[in-house]
């Protein structure tokens, strides 16, 4: 069949993703014709300009639409210059990847960023070109096809919410042309600003508070969501989709397989409510969808949305748009909850917000799941989801704050506070998994057992993410157990954001040769086993549903895997104590071979009681 016909078939494909989703946009737009004229026109360049090699493999996705939701699937995120210095440094450190079992790797901002503090590279001033630091374009696809040898996928970020306002597009909307000046969000007086900010939520209130920037040398006010150097763009232009559009086509083309679409929530504004979440974002992120499936229907969309359970669930497409937006997005509130449950060594809340909110079953969708990112932690919990287990929400959260920081009586927990809003009392947490977990505070002490503790909890993240159901992700150094890097205090660009505590440079010596007995190389040995494991185990594919049930005690968060052949019942033990379990129900849940497939081995029970122990993980049939 030739290649024409194909991309003439997905175009019907995409139909009502695409066209419908643009008229409720922009069809009352003067331009509105030549706006379609024109995605339609660069839609078929693109296409034509494709790759013969990726084209092939849009056909194999096609063919296997499940592709990323299988159990080999493990995602891995790095910093280019903090794992490997720059991109062609990465090619040296691919075996190391594939021993760990990665088949997806999330290169963390590295299109070119504006000069100086860059929001870690948020601000992108072009995203045509690679950050000159890591190296080129060239270089990029190089890499992708070197990924892609070894199976494994090449994840971007697509900042779509705002560019630097070094971009080509902001300079020019500086020097006062109106077209350009439409592609942001910018006042003649602070009249409207102030109204929208009425209803507005702070992002960063400690080092850049309000949302929007008053320039005298431009007479203008300008949206500025997150930093000042962040222009917000105007989405409600069809110009700014056909750029970005394009700017998507042409990542996709270089050989990129997932775009990370970063601060989607932020995208589109309405006076009176947060702007975040507004119907438009989802009606874009569905049409910019059906563009890159379209042309390249091997790309798939991952949904930046740090949002509370119910809102975050939107980004998969919910009602009208179901299966049809992201195919990924974070499941931030599987993280919240493992920290929370943790803290409490109490699963009631985590148990109540993912039995209530989430669905057992998405459609052509998954989750990201992870314990650690870049970013800091937002105890995403509601005063209505603490209220259900009789808490108050501000205290929860408090307390998790406080906990996190280390500051509460007993806390194992080393971290830092980042940015307390005191109107709010909001604080967010930064952190290494480790630190977070327990390691740093541990070794300090030089106490055994709490080392030993510090391990089980950090391995106990990872079976919980390998078999919830998503792709999970493996965070730089975080199966080495790198704690804490408090260099960052002692650099300007980079002291008033905590942050970066948690982005340390990758420790080789400890990846590639660590050393017997030490907490480094127990971690690493248990997060490869685990991550090996999750390769054999069909049972854990995305597709299948994933029911929480009520566990056996408040300690234990567990849930079943409800497979074909069988559910899989998963239990993760959130305390220092031993758990015992009734064979009865175990029984009740469908367990009948009594084998642990984490551990690859028998489970044995004692007078008809099975004991899980402290900080354990098992995954039975
Ligand atoms: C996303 C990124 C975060 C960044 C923000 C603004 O949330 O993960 O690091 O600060 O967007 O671009």
């Amino acid at each position: 069949m030739a290649a024409k016909d194909i991309f003439d078939l997905r175009f019907d494909r995409s139909h009502a993703d695409l066209w419908p989703m643009l008229e409720k946009l922009y069809g009352g737009h003067p331009a509105y014709d030549e706006f379609c004229q024109a995605l339609t026109a660069e839609m078929r360049a693109a296409w034509k300009s494709r790759p013969a090699d990726l084209k092939e493999l849009d056909l194999k996705r096609d063919l296997e639409p499940d592709w990323f939701q299988r159990p080999d699937m493990l995602g891995y995120v790095f910093y280019v210059d903090r794992f490997a210095g720059d991109l062609n440094g990465v090619h040296e450190h691919l075996d190391y990847l594939e021993n760990l079992g990665v088949t997806y790797v999330h290169l963390m901002p590295c299109l070119k960023p504006r000069p100086g503090d860059s929001d870690g590279g948020y601000s992108v001033m072009d995203y045509r070109m690679v950050n000159p630091d890591y190296g080129t374009m060239g270089d990029l696809t190089r890499l992708a096809k070197a990924l892609r040898t070894r199976g494994m996928s090449l994840c971007i970020d697509m900042v779509l919410n705002h560019t630097a306002k070094e971009h080509a597009w902001a300079r020019k909307a500086a020097q006062g042309d109106p077209a350009h000046q439409d592609y942001y969000l910018m006042f003649d007086s602070d009249h409207l600003p102030k109204q929208y900010e009425q209803t507005l939520v702070e992002i960063f209130p400690d080092n850049a508070p309000g949302s929007f920037t008053h320039y005298p040398d431009i007479g203008k006010w300008v949206w500025t969501t997150f930093n000042e150097h962040q222009w917000d763009l105007n989405w409600a232009n069809p110009q700014v989709f056909l750029e970005i559009a394009k700017i998507m086509l042409f990542l996709a083309n270089k050989g990129v397989d997932v775009l990370r679409l970063d601060a989607v929530a932020f995208m589109w504004k309405r006076m009176g409510t947060r702007c975040q979440s507004e119907p438009e974002v989802h009606q874009i992120l569905r049409a910019l969808r059906a563009v890159t499936r379209i042309v390249a229907a091997s790309v798939l969309h991952l949904e930046e949305a740090i949002v509370g359970p119910a809102e975050m669930l939107t980004y998969f497409g919910r009602g009208e748009h179901d299966g049809r937006e992201g195919n990924l997005a974070y499941h931030n509130n599987l993280m919240v909850q493992y920290w929370s449950a943790l803290a409490a060594r109490d699963t009631r809340l985590m148990t109540h917000v993912l039995k209530t909110h989430f669905p057992v079953h998405l459609t052509n969708a998954t989750y990201a799941t992870y314990i650690r990112c870049h970013d800091d932690i937002g105890w995403a919990i509601t005063d209505e989801d603490a209220g259900a287990i009789g808490v108050t929400g501000a205290g929860h959260r408090n307390f998790l704050s406080d906990f996190y920081e280390g500051s509460f009586p007993g806390s194992f927990s080393r971290g830092a506070l980042f940015q307390f809003n005191e109107v709010t009392g909001d604080k967010r947490i930064s952190g290494t998994f480790a630190s977070l977990a327990g390691l740093e505070q541990a070794k300090d002490k030089g106490d055994p057992v709490e080392i030993s503790n510090a391990v089980q909890r950090m391995l106990l993240g990872n079976a919980l993410i390998a078999s919830f159901g998503g792709v999970p992700l493996i965070y730089m150094g975080d199966e080495i157990a790198m704690t804490n890097d408090y260099g960052y205090m002692r650099k300007p660009e980079q002291a008033h954001d905590s942050r970066w505590l948690h982005r340390p440079h990758m420790d080789w010596d400890a990846a590639l040769a660590p050393e017997a007995d030490s907490p480094e190389k127990d971690v690493l040995t248990g997060t490869r086993w685990i991550y090996q494991r999750r390769k054999d185990v069909p049972a854990l594919h995305g597709g299948h549903p994933t029911q929480i049930i009520d566990p056996p005690s408040n300690a234990i968060f567990a849930f079943s895997r409800l497979a074909p052949t069988g559910p899989l019942v998963c239990l993760f033990n959130f305390a220092e104590q031993w758990q015992e379990i009734t064979v009865e129900w175990m029984r009740d849940q469908g367990i009948v071979q009594f084998y642990d497939l984490l551990s690859d081995a028998p489970v044995t029970s004692d007078n008809g009681t099975y004991k899980l122990p402290p900080y354990g993980a098992v995954w039975l049939t």
